[in-house]
């Protein structure tokens, strides 16, 4: 007899193209149903999510009160013109430009739905702002898959895009990473220094007069979790003032709570001129991106066409669902949680691993964002498999080792990001915890295997 899950899988692999994946020999479980932190297979089986889905679902699965604001809006309104106002996404805009870090100035917020198209309309709002063409983004950086967003997008996944002539002018560069300084710092000051000595020098490349905006994630996050040095996102922001560039952080991933705060912006007490944001807006619930615009630059539209628009832009169901999650957040107080109670806990038991493994190069994050790096050589830090390399060498062993464990997380290359649900309980953390030590020693044991045969 066919298990539930299996004719499920079947029939998903023969209807369905799976994102980034070779679509031959795909196994994954069939996910049905998901509570709190945990996802549940159609054979029953449960997993923690111990990457908040793609580091969305930062309230867990099926929040309580997120779920009835949903239900009370199918049954009121479930399509809204864009052009005309709706009561919900009047509220959730207030909430937003609340959250923001302007004050008294405020800002105004245009809704998409997705991160990537409010990174393309945050860069074509900066160019009409502006006057000017270029935009500068880091090559350690995922902005989105859309052919103007997979430009901005510095890694690998940007290569699918290229040659990049659907949008001229974005122009990359290399931020700051303390453990794989790509400036030859020996310690976080002087790559502070180093690094914004480079990319002052590639806007003086450019033409200062000629750049629109510098757009860059508060933490790097597919990318590695990368936290900056003190100082590097302050530099950023003095190097954008001195030419009359706009800082853009997108905050798709960073957003609220991820970081312990609002905005990861906040968490560095570095203020961008427009925020980009998607999925924590809805915990992930309903897809929702947008752009939230500091009040001074969002009024020069007023005398003239906002330059951007979209069919599902304010869409009702989305934003009764942003109105109650940003709620849930207040409710619950996660984003003060996430500080005090998950990041320090986190870090603690991340921390026991790397002395336990030497596999463990480098543990590092902040709030409820954290990295594993993985090496095969920790006086070298020589990765255990390269960046953008062909070969994921034993790191399937890794995630093999994590799903019969009941996890389900995602990672890239060398490194395994650690992003739970902020709802999460400190049993639970040390729970995970355990669970990654299991996997991380199978992962060792894979590596040990492959190097002595
Ligand atoms: C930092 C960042 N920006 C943008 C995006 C793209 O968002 P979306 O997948 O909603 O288009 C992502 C997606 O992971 C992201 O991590």
């Amino acid at each position: 007899m066919i298990a539930t899950g299996e004719a499920l899988a079947t029939k998903h692999a023969r209807y369905v193209l799976t994102p980034w994946m070779a679509q031959a020999n795909l196994q994954p479980p069939v996910i049905v149903r998901g509570e709190g932190i945990y996802l549940y297979d159609a054979d029953g089986n449960r997993y923690a999510d111990l990457t908040s889905g793609l580091i969305a679902v930062n309230l867990g699965h099926g929040h309580p009160a997120v779920r009835a604001a949903m239900h009370a809006q199918v049954d009121r309104l479930c399509f809204s013109p864009p052009s005309w106002f709706n009561d919900v996404r009047a509220e959730l805009g207030e909430a937003l430009v609340q959250l923001a870090p302007w004050g008294a100035e405020g800002g105004r917020v245009f809704f998409t739905t997705s991160g990537a198209s409010a990174n393309e309309d945050a860069v074509k709002f900066a160019r009409v702002l502006t006057g000017r063409s270029k935009v500068l983004a880091g090559y350690r950086s995922f902005h989105g898959s859309g052919a103007g967003s997979a430009t901005l997008t510095g890694e690998s996944r940007r290569w699918f895009n290229e040659p990049t002539s659907v949008m001229p002018g974005v122009v990359h560069f290399w931020a700051a990473y303390p453990y794989r300084s790509p400036f030859f710092a020996t310690d976080p000051a002087e790559e502070t220094r180093r690094a914004l000595a480079h990319v002052a020098d590639v806007v003086a490349a450019e033409n200062p007069e000629a750049v629109a905006a510098i757009l860059i994630e508060p933490v790097i996050g597919s990318n590695g979790v990368i936290v900056f040095p003190p100082g590097y996102l302050a530099g950023l922001r003095a190097l954008c003032d001195a030419h009359g560039i706009l800082l853009i952080f997108d905050e798709v991933m960073t957003g609220f709570g991820r970081t312990g705060a609002a905005f990861g912006g906040e968490r560095f007490g570095v203020v961008p001129d427009l925020i980009t944001f998607a999925k924590g807006v809805t915990s992930g619930y309903v897809p929702l991106g947008g752009v939230i615009v500091r009040e001074r630059l969002a009024a020069a539209f007023d005398g003239k066409p906002l330059p951007a628009g979209h069919t599902y832009s304010g869409h009702p169901l989305a934003m009764a669902t942003g109105v109650a999650a940003l709620q849930a957040y207040r409710d619950d107080d996660l984003y003060a949680r996430t500080k005090n109670g998950i990041e320090p806990r986190l870090r603690a038991g991340l921390e026991r691993l790397r002395d336990k493994h030497e596999i463990v190069g480098e543990v590092r994050g902040i709030g409820a964002f954290f990295a594993l790096e993985f090496v095969s050589d920790r006086t070298t830090r020589t990765p255990l498999v390269p960046w953008q390399g062909k070969s994921l060498g034993p790191m399937p062993a890794l995630f093999a080792a994590l799903k019969k464990r009941g996890a389900y997380m995602f990672g890239r290359y060398s490194v395994l990001h650690i992003a739970p649900p902020l709802t999460i309980t400190d049993e639970q953390i040390d729970e995970a915890v355990a669970t990654i030590d299991a996997a991380v020693g199978e992962l060792a044991a894979a590596y040990g295997a492959a190097k002595s045969s």
